[in-house]
């Protein structure tokens, strides 16, 4: 090991035990979040209504991190729409790791009701409740959707656009209040503009799935992989280990400029969709070779997507000390197993 910000935590960890509280803990980055915590001996209480996320997933990282570390984690079923639940999961944390949210630009186009629920009411209720059990530190996921329609690449944290869809107004809404509670009640709050995340756990089911384990899920099940207008609309994809590192060294971080701040969580490294799908077919094909052949269809594009996406990370890794353990293609080798794994189970 060498002496990164990350790698120094993460010997320090083990020896100072906190305890951690993830909402969305059985979604895609919720789980990957509660999974690294527990292999640090920390005490985790997780808290998911099961809209998005699933009890399998939670069951997962029992399986993988022993019965003595999960013995650490703690479960509550609960809405955060619901003020008395996040005031109970809340009670004597150290740390809030706040994911729980409604994810998806289509989602939210179709349904701008419930999306604001979970993600602007929901936040406010969690705010409050860290704030009332004078929780260390908040720290949640906010979204490169803030970036709206700036046109500059790659994207500073602070020059935004407007919003393009009704998920990019919550997700921003998230960053005004945590910024008042900061002014107004002094709470700690990180927030963290996640670019396209991916890794296991994540759904590749259903109308709002992203697009790399959606693409993976098609590719394996041999169906068409559909693009979304000409393959040349790019993104910052950034593995979850990366956005899992930027969460462990925002909550602990002592530095005081860190804080009441937001910041870029990706790789600075742009890949476009037909370069995605080509690394994509390739690699599966190296375990399933009848994929080689495959070739996508295009169709028109998406409301709400932003054409580019890519970050400059420069502030955090000022600030957090962060620093990507995973470029696209390191984060694929990691992932692709898993999915190929869950896929076959399913077919
Ligand atoms: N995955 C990405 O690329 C990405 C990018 C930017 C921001 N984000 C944000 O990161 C967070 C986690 O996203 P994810 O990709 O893991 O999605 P996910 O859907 O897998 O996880 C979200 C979890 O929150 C839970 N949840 C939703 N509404 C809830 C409510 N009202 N009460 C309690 N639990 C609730 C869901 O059941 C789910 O388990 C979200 O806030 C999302 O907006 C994700």
């Amino acid at each position: 090991m060498g002496n990164s910000a990350y790698e120094l935590l993460l010997k320090r960890m083990p020896r100072e035990n906190r305890r951690w509280l993830v909402t969305g803990a059985a979604g895609f980055i919720g789980s990957n979040l509660v999974e690294q915590l527990l292999r640090l001996d920390q005490t985790v209480v997780g808290l998911d209504n099961f809209s998005t996320g699933k009890k399998s997933n939670l069951d997962e990282v029992g399986a993988v991190v022993g019965n003595s570390r999960w013995e650490n984690f703690s479960f509550i079923e609960g809405d955060i729409r619901d003020l008395d639940s996040c005031r109970k999961v809340c009670a004597r944390v150290d740390f809030v790791l706040h994911q729980a949210a409604l994810g998806s630009v289509p989602r939210s186009i179709d349904d701008p009701i419930a999306t604001n629920a979970s993600n602007v009411t929901g936040f406010l209720n969690m705010l409050v409740s860290a704030r009332d059990a004078g929780v260390k530190r908040f720290v949640y996921a906010a979204s490169s959707s803030t970036y709206g329609d700036h046109p500059v690449l790659p994207k500073v944290e602070d020059q935004i656009g407007r919003p393009l869809s009704p998920y990019a107004v919550t997700k921003y809404v998230n960053e005004l209040y945590a910024d008042v509670f900061g002014r107004c009640y002094g709470v700690e709050t990180i927030g963290l503009r996640y670019f396209n995340v991916f890794g296991k756990r994540q759904d590749p089911d259903g109308a709002y799935a992203a697009v790399i384990p959606k693409w993976v899920g098609a590719l394996i099940r041999r169906e068409q992989v559909e693009i979304n207008g000409t393959g040349e609309t790019s993104r910052d994809f950034c593995y979850v280990g990366n956005a899992v590192q930027a969460n462990l060294l925002a909550a602990t971080t002592t530095e005081p400029a860190a804080v009441n701040q937001v910041y870029n969580i990706a790789v600075n490294a742009s890949t476009d969709l037909n370069q995605l799908f080509v690394l994509l077919r390739d690699a599966l094909a190296a375990e399933i070779p009848a994929i080689k052949d495959a070739e996508p269809l295009y169709k028109g594009f998406r409301a709400g997507d932003v054409l580019h996406s890519l970050a400059d990370i420069s502030k955090a890794a000022k600030l957090l000390g962060y620093a990507p353990s995973h470029t696209i293609l390191q984060g694929l080798h990691e992932a692709l197993p898993w999915y190929i794994k869950s896929e076959l189970l399913r077919l």
